[in-house]
């Protein structure tokens, strides 16, 4: 090649790279591999290597700085960067709407702009005739730092501007502004949820420092002075402003644009014709908020009409044209004014802390779960502590750390109590970690909780029976057990406080309705340790019948997939409690298993197979289930009564003793063949 020809070619070259890096890194498609694209960058970086004159700023190559900077320039805003109010309330929204509606008569029902809230860090990103020439921090608004290097290491931010899609304004118009002016884009460089685990865990790995959440680390990512630590973060930018003339007339035609000239921006970002769609909108948006890669902490509305937001102007730092209309906050302070024990239905304690009530996550909190000891001392946490409460989604209070800066000296220690604070019987510290467990089993807490599981969904399901008419009805000694329930009659619920006729007749049809139960059903009923829906089904399917499941041996429990030693155990156990056996013998007395399936008769019936090494085609578990399902036995060790042994990739001891007692071997080969259908 001459030197043209090579210049085409590296022209060429830089086309491609970025026509795929565009469709990976902001359209989420791929039309060639990974592999494939790294060997065109390789060349075209071999080529630039050979003839230096030829790298141009926008290169892809040039992603990455090389020497670390020893600080950052400052970057002075053409435009300042303003923040937005913040708005939490429903009534907040319409008393914005109402000042700006007197701000600015000729706007009755504004049609709005609403878009994501992105919790990153907010970036500028100034072009020079379509080359990326700067990108800043917002700082303080006036100035930020100049962190173009870093910036460029964001496989989503274009290095020259291109329009990368049709667009449906004036084209030359757009394309001559983007060519030959100056255009600013600012948005938020943000990290998912996904590789900020992936990050922390390596950090945790390396001793180096943790980060508290995504947008900490995207912030602590974009200020490193070494570009290659930021490039191996990872980071994405989303863009949601534009600063130049483009012909547009309104902030969803930037939108437009920005997607044009090959920025991500929200893909649900949307034009509200009637500023009320921004509550469904937001109801919907904050339900999903546990589903995003990223995290975001409200949505951004916008007057819509650029000629309304200008005129609209701007109030102490933020423009009065736009909110944020925050979701409600999922961590907040309070003090911990005790620590309470609670006694689960297989007689686990729980340390739950007792809270001045705070609002997090648009509800009233009181108590958050301690989980266990370990956590308490995790946490360094004692009574009359300040600490932070987290809510996530749905899911339960959880206390995230202790501020000991608070503390005043009127703290106190707390520890586990020795004696269930119920019954009063002795509390064991089981071996493997921290759990205390009371081992009363008639320990009235215990009972308690066994019997609202027992009535749950999760349970018997049973209508009309929840906590507080198990109370009333434990507390009058009408039940002491599941079982008992069976046996109530009309007139036992009549005389309890609060209860009419009507639903005392309710409740006796829908218990009369449950007296005959799915023996998997049955089974996750029974409140056995370590037995849930999926593990009753599993036990279910495998025994067919309760007199078969009794007598299951831990060895042969184990052979069911995703049985271990601890589930094996602890269903071993409960079948030969005598406690538990009364309550069984019991409670069949009243309820009838139905639908009791036994296992098919298949052709590996009465063969025991002991599985060693690694499968290729097929997990440990897959195999397993596939040797029952033939009506086989998997066993753990070998003995004489082994009739297979299946041997895998780098076996272990197991193949020698099969050897030496003449157990027959299959390979992978021989054992896909005996179980092929
Ligand atoms: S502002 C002209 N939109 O929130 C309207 N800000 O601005 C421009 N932020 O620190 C819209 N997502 O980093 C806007 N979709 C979004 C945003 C957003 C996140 C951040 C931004 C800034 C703060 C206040």
């Amino acid at each position: 090649m001459n030197k043209s020809e090579i210049k085409a070619r590296v022209e060429r070259l830089k086309k491609v790279i970025n026509y795929h890096r565009h469709l990976y890194h902001v359209l989420d498609r791929q039309e060639i591999s990974d592999a494939a694209l790294d060997s065109l960058k390789h060349e075209l970086k071999k080529l630039e290597d050979d003839h230096p004159d030829l790298i141009t700023p926008d290169s892809p190559t040039q992603r990455v700085g090389g020497q670390p900077l020893k600080s950052f320039k400052k970057a002075v805003h053409r435009v300042p960067m303003l923040s937005l109010e913040d708005i939490f309330e429903e009534k907040e929204f319409f008393d914005w709407l109402e000042r700006i509606k007197k701000k600015e008569p000729s706007l009755i029902k504004p049609a709005l702009f609403a878009e994501k809230k992105y919790d990153g860090l907010a970036l500028s990103l100034l072009y020079k005739n379509g080359v990326l020439k700067k990108a800043a921090t917002r700082g303080n608004g006036e100035t930020g730092e100049d962190v173009t290097q870093n910036a460029k290491t964001i496989e989503a931010i274009p290095l020259r501007l291109e329009l990368m899609l049709a667009l449906d304004i004036d084209k030359k118009k757009a394309e001559a502004a983007v060519k030959s002016g100056v255009l600013e884009v600012r948005g938020e460089a943000l990290i998912s949820k996904k590789e900020f685990d992936r990050i922390n865990k390596e950090q945790k790995q390396r001793g180096g420092q943790i980060y508290a959440n995504p947008r900490n680390l995207a912030a602590g990512s974009i200020r490193q002075l070494d570009s290659r630590i930021t490039a191996s973060r990872k980071l994405d930018f989303i863009a949601y402003d534009l600063i130049a003339d483009l012909g547009q007339k309104k902030h969803s035609e930037e939108h437009k644009i920005l997607s044009v000239l090959g920025f991500k921006t929200d893909p649900e970002a949307k034009i509200l014709e009637q500023p009320e769609q921004i509550f469904p909108f937001r109801k919907k948006t904050e339900k999903e908020r546990n589903e995003l890669p990223y995290e975001i902490d409200g949505l951004v509305a916008v007057v819509d009409d650029n000629v309304l937001f200008k005129k609209l102007g701007v109030a102490g730092k933020a423009p009065r044209a736009a909110v944020a209309f925050k979701f409600s906050p999922l961590e907040a302070a309070a003090k911990v004014k005790d620590i309470i024990i609670q006694v689960g239905r297989t007689g686990v304690l729980t340390p739950v802390a007792i809270l001045e009530p705070i609002k997090i996550g648009g509800v009233t909190v009181s108590r958050a779960t301690l989980h266990n000891e370990d956590e308490i001392r995790r946490l360094e946490l004692k009574i009359n502590d300040t600490v932070i409460v987290g809510r996530a989604g749905d899911v339960i209070p959880n206390i995230k750390k202790t501020l000991k800066a608070l503390r005043s000296g009127k703290e106190k220690d707390f520890e586990m109590p020795k004696k269930c604070p119920v019954c009063g019987q002795p509390v064991k510290r089981e071996k493997s970690g921290a759990i205390h467990r009371c081992e009363n089993k008639k320990c009235q807490a215990r009972s308690l909780r066994q019997l609202y599981y027992f009535v749950s969904k999760q349970g018997f399901d049973i209508e009309g029976l929840g906590p507080k008419t198990i109370n009333a009805l434990f507390g009058q000694g009408l039940i002491q057990d599941a079982a008992d329930l069976f046996s109530l009659k009309e007139g036992d619920l009549a005389p309890l406080e609060r209860f009419a006729e009507k639903s005392a007749q309710n409740i006796i049809k829908s218990i009369a309705s449950r007296k005959e139960a799915g023996f998997a059903r049955f089974i996750r009923s029974l409140g056995i340790l370590n037995v849930g829906e999926k593990t009753a089904q599993d036990l279910a399917d495998y025994f067919g019948s309760l007199k078969k499941l009794e007598k299951a041996g831990r060895q042969e429990l184990e052979n069911i997939p995703n049985i271990g030693e601890a589930v094996s155990q602890s269903i071993y156990d409960w079948f030969r409690d005598p406690y538990c056996r009364s309550f069984l013998k019991k409670l069949l007395k009243n309820v009838k298993i139905k639908n009791v399936k036994t296992r098919k008769s298949g052709k590996l019936k009465g063969l025991t197979f002991v599985l060693t090494g690694t499968l290729r085609n097929l997990s440990r578990d897959e195999a397993k289930a596939k040797i029952y399902e033939l009506s086989g036995n998997v066993s753990e060790a070998v003995s004489k009564k082994t009739d297979y042994a299946v041997i895998g990739k780098e076996p272990g001891s197991k193949l020698a003793k099969a050897k030496k007692l003449g157990v027959k071997i299959l390979n992978e080969t021989e054992f896909l063949k005996l179980i092929k259908d």
